[in-house]
């Protein structure tokens, strides 16, 4: 089965799961299946709900200069989110919430077999690092079991913050191509 096929019909066990949490459309992810890089964010909000798109909001046009700034669009990469449902009032997902996804992001990731993970906010971070700190940690390459994880700020702070975090994003988001070709040679791809 290729990688199209695989991950519609994970998208459509998903559909069929009436255990996960939240009643908002399900926003699976897209992007190029056979990308070296595979963002995940946190979770769709509003316009993500509304549009059924990963990123589409502020955040999303944030990430698409952030795309431009390497020469890259937004389809040369595949984007996602740990919890895949719009929380109610935008809020914080719980860490059951976030558990009830697992399984699902973990196949999803198997299926895209990314060189590189690029997480976007503390949520994501925690996800594959749980001690780790966004203020502590964001720009260091991390390896957990084979998979290499690049921690970025995510662009909802960065438009908060735009002195601080909005230009360390900048700062580690221009270095992606260097970090995947540095995993290439490291995994001697
Ligand atoms: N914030 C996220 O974490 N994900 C989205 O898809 C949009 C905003």
């Amino acid at each position: 089965m290729n990688k199209e096929r695989e991950l519609e019909k994970l998208k459509e066990e998903m559909m069929a799961d009436a255990k996960l949490p939240f009643k908002s459309n399900l926003v699976f992810g897209e992007g190029n299946v056979g990308a070296k890089v595979l963002f995940i964010g946190e979770a769709p909000g509003r316009e993500e709900d509304r549009l059924i798109r990963p990123f589409v909001g502020r955040s999303g046009k944030l990430l698409d200069k952030l795309f431009a700034s390497l020469g890259w669009e937004r389809g040369d990469v595949y984007i996602t989110n740990i919890v895949k449902r719009r929380p109610p009032e935008n809020r914080d997902p719980s860490l059951r919430e976030i558990s009830a996804y697992k399984s699902y992001l973990s196949k999803q990731i198997e299926i895209i077999d990314p060189k590189l993970i690029v997480t976007l906010g503390r949520f994501s971070l925690n996800y594959f690092l749980p001690e780790a700190k966004i203020s502590r940690d964001h720009g260091k390459l991390f390896c957990i079991d084979g998979r290499y994880i690049y921690p970025l700020f995510h662009p909802a702070a960065a438009l908060r913050s735009p002195e601080r975090m909005g230009s360390a994003l900048k700062k580690s988001f221009k270095r992606i191509p260097a970090i995947i070709k540095k995993v290439e040679k490291m995994k001697n791809l």
